[in-house]
């Protein structure tokens, strides 16, 4: 198995560019709602691919599961990717993500992640930005468009994790007065991404 390995990843290393920076061991998914994937891309690299979720151990995940076909790796170093419409295969480690050149020809594979652990969890990075979002965007959108204007889309968007769950966090810092007054639960939402972030 060594020896395969070795040879696969001198194969990858000479052909591609494409590095999977998530899932990674520390950063795993959970077995709720959608996940994130995100690469590094290199010009000379494809301009897109499918995902596929795969496991060698065939106990823990008997088939690999396509979760995204088609995706432009141009646009974007990210995308967030639903739970199959099975759900999510059983808790454990030794996942991996593939990133492929189509559904078709998986074995044309660009870059894979390292291992990662799919946990049972309540909230996944997606639902704790979505949950902030929708519960302060009224005031906190307002606020935010006066101090940097250019920041208001990528609050609101759902797409980027990193983006969506850095503006709650100003909004919180500057405004957590008139939060506090205005509604329990805003306050509530901003106390829970202050402790999600410390
Ligand atoms: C998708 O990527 C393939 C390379 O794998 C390329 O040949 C094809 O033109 C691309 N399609 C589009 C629409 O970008
Ligand atoms: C991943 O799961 C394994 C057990 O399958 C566990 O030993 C390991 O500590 C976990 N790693 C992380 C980063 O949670």
């Amino acid at each position: 198995m060594h020896a395969a390995t070795l040879v696969f990843l001198s194969v990858l290393s000479t052909a591609f560019g494409f590095q999977v920076t998530r899932p990674s061991l520390s950063q795993g998914w959970t077995n709720n709602g959608p996940q994130t994937v995100a690469w590094d891309r290199v010009a000379t690299d494809a301009s897109n691919f499918s995902i596929v979720l795969t496991n060698l151990d065939r106990s823990v995940l008997s088939t690999d599961i396509v979760l995204a076909d088609f995706v432009d790796a141009t646009s974007a170093s990210s995308i967030s990717v639903s739970q199959p419409s099975s759900g999510w295969p059983t808790t454990g480690g030794s996942y991996r993500v593939n990133l492929v050149k189509s559904k078709n020809e998986q074995t044309t594979i660009y870059a894979q992640s390292t291992e990662f652990n799919i946990t049972a969890g309540a909230a996944t990075e997606s639902a704790k930005s979505t949950s902030a979002t929708s519960s302060s965007a009224g005031t906190a959108s307002r606020s935010q468009s006066t101090a940097t204007g250019s920041s208001t889309d990528s609050a609101d968007g759902s797409a980027s994790t990193d983006s969506s769950m850095s503006s709650p966090l100003t909004t919180g810092n500057s405004a957590s007065g008139n939060f506090a007054l205005s509604a329990g639960v805003v306050t509530a939402a901003v106390a829970m991404i202050g402790s999600v972030l410390l």
